[in-house]
């Protein structure tokens, strides 16, 4: 086997040379960060990275901004993957670009979410470091220092302490990071190209850092009292964030492409609210692998039997069927505590059936 293998160097260099010169689209390389394994400890540089003009600008003047894009962009695709587990498309990624295969460029609901998600990943990444003080250039909210809260009574009365997340540095970047400032989103024919499309979802995906964000409060008195108590605005966990962005999902809203505008009009014509997310293409029903177009297909997948949602055998498998494996689980139970101090299990034996789609 090694001994034939002199091409192949060659051969990946070739490959390796074709990846980094051939434009990735927009904004697809740095989402690659939130693939890589866990386990690679040092940073990628900028010029490691396959950037645009901007992004690479950008990333030359605050490279210390490097280690919050992979975070974000670790939490992105996690939280996708975690929202989709049970659906035909399941956020599946590459290890190489373009990590999300076609559905970056494909203009439907899942290219939606996935502008969505990693905009919003970022904006909590980079407030995150600013809030544990990691930079210079942000910090928490000082506008909220020292201010007075609640009523005019004295009893619900506290104040604003601790560290508010600031989330106006975070967001600045993430627009900066990832638009290509498409100046007017929506034209006066209402329609709207992948580019601005994009934008738009990026931008609906970080308006819910901001709608999401709570008040958490602490009291500090004598035995729990509540004499004096602080409070700071704070962002929701990132699973939260990633709920609120599916069920924006699930209600998207079709909108005219411009590049069609003439033969089909499908969609809604006009602005849409900048809350919504919005898709230019109907996806595809995601049920078969087809490899051109980067889709898995529900094939080998594990269904639920019972369930009516989109895990459901029939539903997941697309109506192809499925195969039942039993498997047999063994388990510690009856577990008993023996003074003094060990515990004693049983050893349990149960079989349980898998379902897979076929
Ligand atoms: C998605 O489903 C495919 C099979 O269709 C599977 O190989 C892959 O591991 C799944 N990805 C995730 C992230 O669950
Ligand atoms: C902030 O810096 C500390 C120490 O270098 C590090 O452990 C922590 O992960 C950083 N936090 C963020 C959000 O980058
Ligand atoms: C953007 O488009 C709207 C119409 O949809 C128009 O009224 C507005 O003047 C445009 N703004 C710019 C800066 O071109
Ligand atoms: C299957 O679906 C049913 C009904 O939704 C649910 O109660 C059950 O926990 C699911 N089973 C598994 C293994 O996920």
């Amino acid at each position: 086997m090694e001994t034939r293998s002199s091409g192949v160097p060659n051969l990946r260099a070739l490959i390796l040379l074709l990846v980094s010169v051939s434009p990735l689209g927009c904004g697809a390389s740095w989402m690659w960060l939130g693939v890589t394994s866990n386990g690679t400890p040092e940073l990628p540089t900028c010029s490691s990275l396959s950037l645009s003009g901007r992004q690479r600008e950008l990333c030359r003047r605050k490279p210390f901004l490097l280690p919050s894009v992979r975070d974000g962009a670790r939490l992105a695709v996690t939280e996708c993957q975690n929202q989709f587990r049970l659906e035909r498309w399941n956020c599946s990624t590459s290890e190489e670009p373009p990590v999300f295969g076609l559905e970056l460029t494909s203009g439907t609901k899942e290219t939606a979410f996935i502008y969505a998600v990693m905009a919003a990943g970022l904006v909590h990444a980079v407030t995150r470091s600013c809030s544990q003080g990691n930079m210079t250039e942000c910090g928490c909210d000082a506008r909220l220092r020292g201010g007075k809260g609640g009523g005019a009574s004295s009893v619900e009365s506290w104040h604003w302490g601790g560290c508010s997340d600031h989330i106006l540095y975070g967001t600045w970047f993430s627009r900066r990071f990832m638009d290509n400032t498409v100046k007017n989103i929506s034209t006066s024919h209402g329609s709207y190209t992948l580019s601005s499309m994009n934008q738009h979802n990026s931008e609906a995906g970080r308006q819910v850092i901001e709608r999401t964000m709570s008040t958490d409060c602490r009291c500090h008195g004598v035995s729990g009292s509540c004499a004096v108590k602080t409070c700071w605005r704070t962002m929701a966990p990132f699973d939260r964030i990633g709920s609120y962005l599916k069920e924006e999902y699930e209600q998207s809203i079709q909108v005219l492409d411009r590049s069609r505008r003439k033969t089909k009009k499908k969609g809604q014509r006009g602005p849409v609210n900048k809350h919504r997310l919005i898709y230019l293409n109907k996806s595809p029903n995601y049920c078969l692998k087809d490899r051109q177009k980067g889709i898995t297909g529900t094939r080998g997948r594990r269904c639920n039997r019972t369930s009516t949602g989109p895990d459901g055998c029939n539903l997941l498998c697309c109506g192809r069927g499925y195969n039942t494996h039993v498997v047999r689980n063994i388990q510690r139970c009856e577990c008993k505590f023996v003074w003094c101090c060990y515990v004693h299990c049983r050893r349990c034996e149960s079989m349980n059936d898998i379902h897979t789609c076929k």
